[in-house]
C-alpha cells in the first residue's frame, strides 16, 4: 500500500506517533508519505495513495482548527480508503466526538472509511505525567499502531463510536477559534526568566511570536498548541487563563519508548483516580492485539 499520512501537532505528540506508524507500516513493506499542517502548508493532493490517515490531537474534545481548515480542502476520490489515528491525554468518551466533522467530510466525498484509532499520549496540559505511566503509555500505542496496520492491510476497519449528547457538547464547547485570540493578549514571557533564546518565536505553528525591542511579542493567531509555554527551556511563559494547568519540559518520547515497560505495571486492577479509566483502556488493547496476533507475533 501506498499511505499519505496527514497530521497536526502542536507539542510533537502527534508527530511521534506519526514517526511510528510510518515505521510499522514500513517493517510491513508498505510505503508512505507525510504532511505536517502548519501555517501556510501547500495542500497536498491524494492522488494516488491507497490510503490517507489523517492524524491530530485531541482540543477541547474537537480537532484543532488548523487540522480542520487544512484537511476541510482535501479531496479523496469515491472509493479511496481513508482512517484516523487521533490522540489526547484521557480516554473520556467525548473524545470520541472529535471526528465527527471529518467523518462527515470524508463520507460526503464517498471516500472508504478503513478504521478510526485512539491513542493516549502523555499530557501537554492539565497535569504532567509520570516517567513509568509515559513508558506504558508507548507501549500500549506501540500495539494500537500494530493493529491499525494489521485492520488495515485486512480492511476490518475499527470503528469508535459516538452519539448525538457527546457531538452536541463536543461543539459547544469548542472555543478554540476565539480561546486561543482572547486568551493571547493574556501572554507574557517573564522577563526575570527568559533569555530571549527564540526557540518560542522559531518553533511556534502560526509564526505568531516575534523578538523585538528586546522583548518577546505574541500576536493573536493563537491555536492554544502549547508548544511556545511546554518547550520552553527557562518555563518563562505564562499562558493566561490556563497558567495553572501549564505543562512544560520534554517527555524525551523516544527514549521512553526505548526505555521499554516499567519495572512493575503502573496500571493495575487497584488504580483509582484518574488512573481508574486505563484499566479498561489497556485490557481493550490488549484483546485487540491478541485476536489480531495470537502468538504474540512481533
Ligand atoms: C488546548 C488543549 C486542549 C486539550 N483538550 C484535551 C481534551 O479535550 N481531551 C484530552 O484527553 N486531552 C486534551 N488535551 C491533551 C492533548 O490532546 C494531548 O496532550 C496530545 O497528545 C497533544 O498532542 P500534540 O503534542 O501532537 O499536540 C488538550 C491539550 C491542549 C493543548
Amino acid at each position: 500500500m501506498k499511505v499519505l499520512l496527514v497530521y497536526y501537532t502542536g507539542t510533537y505528540n502527534t508527530r511521534f506517533l506519526t514517526d511510528r506508524l510510518e515505521a510499522a507500516l514500513r517493517a510491513r513493506g508498505h510505503e508512505a508519505e507525510r504532511v505536517e499542517i502548519r501555517r501556510g502548508t501547500p495542500m497536498r493532493s491524494a492522488e494516488g495513495f491507497d490510503a490517507v490517515g489523517f492524524g491530530y490531537p485531541i482540543y477541547g474534545f474537537n480537532a484543532p482548527l488548523p487540522f480542520w481548515r487544512y484537511v476541510k480542502g482535501m479531496r479523496l476520490a469515491p472509493g479511496q480508503k481513508f482512517f484516523i489515528y487521533k490522540n489526547s491525554g484521557e480516554t473520556f468518551a467525548m473524545n470520541n466526538a472529535s471526528s465527527r466533522k471529518l467523518l462527515r467530510r470524508m463520507r460526503g466525498q464517498k471516500a472508504a472509511f478503513a478504521g478510526e484509532y485512539h491513542f493516549v499520549m502523555p499530557y501537554n496540559i492539565h497535569f504532567p505525567f509520570e516517567r513509568d505511566f509515559v513508558r506504558e503509555l508507548l507501549q500500549k500505542d506501540e500495539k494500537l499502531l500494530r493493529v491499525l496496520v494489521c485492520d488495515l492491510e485486512r480492511g476490518t476497519p475499527a470503528h469508535i463510536r459516538s452519539n448525538p449528547v457527546y457531538n452536541f457538547a463536543a461543539a459547544a464547547v469548542s472555543v478554540q477559534k476565539f480561546g486561543g485570540p482572547i486568551n493571547s493578549f493574556l501572554y507574557r514571557a517573564d522577563e526575570d526568566k527568559c533569555t530571549l533564546c527564540g526557540k518560542c518565536a522559531k518553533n511556534c505553528p502560526e509564526g505568531n511570536i516575534r523578538i523585538e525591542g528586546g522583548r518577546v511579542r505574541f500576536g493573536h493567531r493563537c491555536d492554544m498548541c502549547m508548544r511556545c509555554s511546554f518547550y520552553c527551556p527557562q518555563d518563562a511563559i505564562r499562558i493566561g487563563f490556563l497558567q495553572g494547568w501549564k505543562v512544560n519540559g520534554d517527555y524525551r518520547l523516544r527514549d521512553a519508548l526505548a526505555e521499554g515497560p516499567p519495572a512493575q505495571p503502573y496500571i493495575t486492577s487497584e488504580s483509582r483516580g484518574f488512573y481508574k479509566c486505563f484499566i479498561r483502556h489497556f485490557a481493550d488493547i490488549d484483546a485487540r492485539y491478541a485476536e489480531r496476533f495470537p502468538d504474540g507475533e512481533n
